[in-house]
């Protein structure tokens, strides 16, 4: 192991081997600018640090080689293994996932994409500038139940108006890029408080102090997202390509052959959705404006049931499992004794993360290295070293531990203050540590 310092954070006896958990100043990245090039286009809950997948792409992997990152949410891996010359591929269940990450490793050619946009405009602000003027009849919304609890009615004219716009758009790949400040938009605009990953309403109070301008919010993103794709088509070689498909990254034989990828890096969600982060809320609305008529995006059911797909996200009873990690052992017999349902949750997260990290052995070449960056959190005052478990179970499962380190992670890149207990109104820090575990098959 590289970097043994004295700033080791823990010891743990890993099989026969003692590993030390690293903590360098290295893998902070505090001061890095992590929203340069496609990185900026869009937020997504507990994004990776692109000088993280970076680092570990350019350490564990040669030019053209394929990295993989089975859970890609916004695609930060999938976007720095493009940047640096490597073939990509990615598995998300979150259709927005799939989207961001199609988008924002897909150059389109700069003049081309110059043009289209400024087409589109001239006829979006023509139909703005239609419908204001006269009765026409205006474009539907999607049809969405809840629809007017979460967008006042002026909004929801606006987006639909956009959103008709953007449908009539021929270019696929021109009328995916649009989607995503779309997506910004329907966020923005709605009547959610910002800067939440869950949904929550403003108050009856600053409700009626929020009336956005959704063309002007429309367009700023438009902006950002063009100068970030522009800097993309600056900085790609194009000879790099990115796949991503819509997939449970726990079953993923037919899409990915056995021994077939060189590197992979990723990073698991913290826990269930439930209690940890709501990636299916956080894109909910954006999905249901984004709709039917978007390939990438599936049905409103199945929208609606994302938190339940994700890892840990259904409840089974009788965690009777045999996972061998005996920190994991430790964990849950400590939450069992203050809540047993928690306790199941937990291992039931843990099963399904564990299904993973055997895909992940699956395909990855014989020598082949995983970069795993995850989270120790906490339930019920019980601290999970989701990282100690990480590396336990991938032992287990035919993997060598060949790194770990320590970092910090920086106040803004996820929701810290949330309720590990689950009870409304309670808050608390439920994580600012995460490590990274590199094993070998
Ligand atoms: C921590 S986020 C990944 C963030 C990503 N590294 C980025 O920089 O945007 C975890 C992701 O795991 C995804 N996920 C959860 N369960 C999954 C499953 N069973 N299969 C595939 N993806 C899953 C979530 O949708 C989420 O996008």
């Amino acid at each position: 192991m590289e970097n043994m310092k004295d700033s080791t954070l823990e010891m743990y006896s890993s099989g026969q081997a003692v590993v030390q958990i690293q903590k360098t100043e290295d893998w902070d990245f505090e001061t890095a600018d992590t929203r340069h090039n496609t990185h900026g286009m869009h937020t997504y809950p507990a994004r990776m640090v692109p000088q993280i997948a970076e680092k570990l792409i350019k350490k564990y992997s040669q030019t053209d080689e394929l990295v993989y990152d089975p859970m890609c949410g916004s695609g930060t891996v999938l976007v720095e293994a493009v940047l640096s010359e490597r073939q990509a591929i990615g598995t998300d269940l979150n259709p927005l996932a799939i989207l961001l990450s199609k988008v924002k490793t897909t150059p389109i050619e700069t003049n081309y994409l110059k043009k289209q946009v400024f087409e589109f405009l001239e006829k979006l602000n023509s139909q703005f500038n239609k419908f204001d003027t006269s009765n026409k009849r205006k474009p539907s919304p999607p049809d969405f139940g809840n629809i007017e609890f979460w967008f006042k009615p002026q909004i929801i004219s606006d987006l639909a108006i956009i959103r008709e716009q953007i449908f009539k758009v021929e270019d696929k790949e021109i009328r995916n890029f649009l989607l995503v400040p779309f997506s910004l938009t329907v966020r923005k605009a709605s009547n959610t408080r910002s800067g939440e990953f869950k949904l929550y309403r403003y108050s009856p109070t600053l409700l009626e102090k929020h009336n956005p301008n959704t063309m002007k919010i429309f367009k700023e993103a438009l902006k950002k997202s063009m100068s970030c794709l522009l800097e993309f088509n600056q900085s790609t070689n194009l000879q790099s390509h990115c796949r991503v498909y819509k997939a449970d990254a726990r079953y993923t034989k037919n899409i990915i052959k056995d021994n077939s990828i060189d590197l992979i890096v990723t990073s698991p969600p913290y826990g269930d959705s439930r209690t940890t982060v709501a990636y299916g809320q956080f894109s909910r609305l954006s999905l249901q404006w984004l709709g039917l008529d978007c390939d990438e995006i599936g049905s409103y059911e199945e929208i609606t049931k994302l938190d339940k797909a994700s890892l840990g996200g259904s409840l089974r009873k009788n965690y009777d499992y045999s996972l061998k990690s005996k920190s994991l052992d430790k964990v849950l017999k400590s939450i069992a004794s203050k809540d047993i349902q928690r306790a199941e949750e937990v291992a039931w997260f843990f099963v399904d993360l564990n299904d993973v990290y055997k895909q992940m052995h699956r395909v990855l070449r014989k020598d082949g290295v995983a970069g795993i960056v995850i989270g120790n959190r906490t339930v019920k005052e019980t601290s999970i070293p989701s990282s100690t478990i990480t590396s336990e179970l991938c032992e287990e499962i035919g993997f060598e531990t060949i790194e770990n380190n320590g970092r910090n992670i920086p106040y803004k890149t996820i929701p810290l203050i949330n309720s590990p207990t689950n009870e409304a109104g309670i808050v608390g820090r439920t994580m600012d540590k995460e490590s990274i575990i590199v094993v070998r098959k």
